[in-house]
């Protein structure tokens, strides 16, 4: 089973959610000398963020920044300054007030006119990154997940073709696709389910009654993801630990 953890209000919520990132950040870089972190969008990572690079609070100060490598989930297909970009959210939130590397940041290039290009570079970019990190293999340290109002993590949407088949495409470029996503008109870049999954640990950050619904699907409904895209994450159970606030949470069995 996976951990759940509820706490009464968003603020708890994101407090609890800074702590936990210091501790994995933490823990890895005494392994491995650096820290391997993938961010997400959303409003309530936005809040983390911010928690995180505040001068008023202990997180900043724990956080080894040198050691820190960052990179994104899932990615709007729009220029970096966009209101919509999750690297420009995670930038404003987070990267402006805070000593990160900038050679540490690998952000997914969203202003690429084609998205399957941007797709394909930041899959043969990621090797290169894990290996300024020290690394010989691209696991994520860290893998920070929103959870979408139907259920979707990163842009693995339900019914995406990204969640069963397209082997041949997973083979050439085997961590990160572009993904059309027809109920918004829209092209998204995303990790792919088998690099999400295989990240050591993976937090996924949920509040607000909004999302009790998929929450309560996610946890609690029998298997399928592609349906419920966040089932996909009971592959990686025992790695995994669900923070959500009580309104959030309000559909879930005690
Ligand atoms: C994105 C995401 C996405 C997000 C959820 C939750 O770019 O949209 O990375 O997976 O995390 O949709 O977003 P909210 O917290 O804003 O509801």
């Amino acid at each position: 089973m996976a951990r759940v953890t509820i706490e009464p209000d968003v603020a708890s919520l994101s407090a609890r959610a800074a702590g936990r990132i210091v501790h994995l950040i933490s823990s890895a870089v005494e392994t491995h000398g650096s820290a391997t972190v993938c961010l997400t969008g959303g409003s309530t990572p936005e809040r983390l963020y911010r928690l995180l690079a505040s001068r008023e609070q202990e997180y900043r100060q724990q956080i080894p920044w040198s050691a820190l490598h960052l990179f994104w989930g899932d990615e709007r297909h729009v220029p970096p300054t966009h209101q919509d970009s999750n690297y420009g959210m995670a930038k404003r939130a987070l990267l402006e007030h805070v000593p990160v590397v900038a050679a540490q940041v690998h952000r997914m290039e969203g202003e690429i006119p084609d998205a399957r290009v941007a797709a394909e570079r930041y899959d043969a970019r990621l090797p290169l990154a894990f290996e300024t990190a020290g690394r010989t293999t691209c696991r994520f340290d860290v893998m920070l997940l929103g959870l979408g109002e139907d259920a979707h993590i990163a842009s693995l949407f339900p019914a995406s073709p990204l969640l069963g088949g397209g082997a041949d495409a997973a083979a050439m470029h085997p961590r990160v696709a572009a993904v059309w996503a027809g109920h918004l008109q829209a092209w998204r870049i995303t990790l792919r389910p088998t690099a999400i999954l295989d990240a050591e640990a993976i937090v996924v950050l949920v509040a607000g009654i909004a999302k009790a619904g998929a929450v309560h699907a996610a946890l609690e409904r029998q298997a399928d993801p592609a349906l419920v895209p966040a089932h996909l994450l009971r592959e990686a159970d025992p790695r995994t630990e669900w923070l959500l606030d009580r309104e959030a949470a309000s559909l879930v069995k005690p």
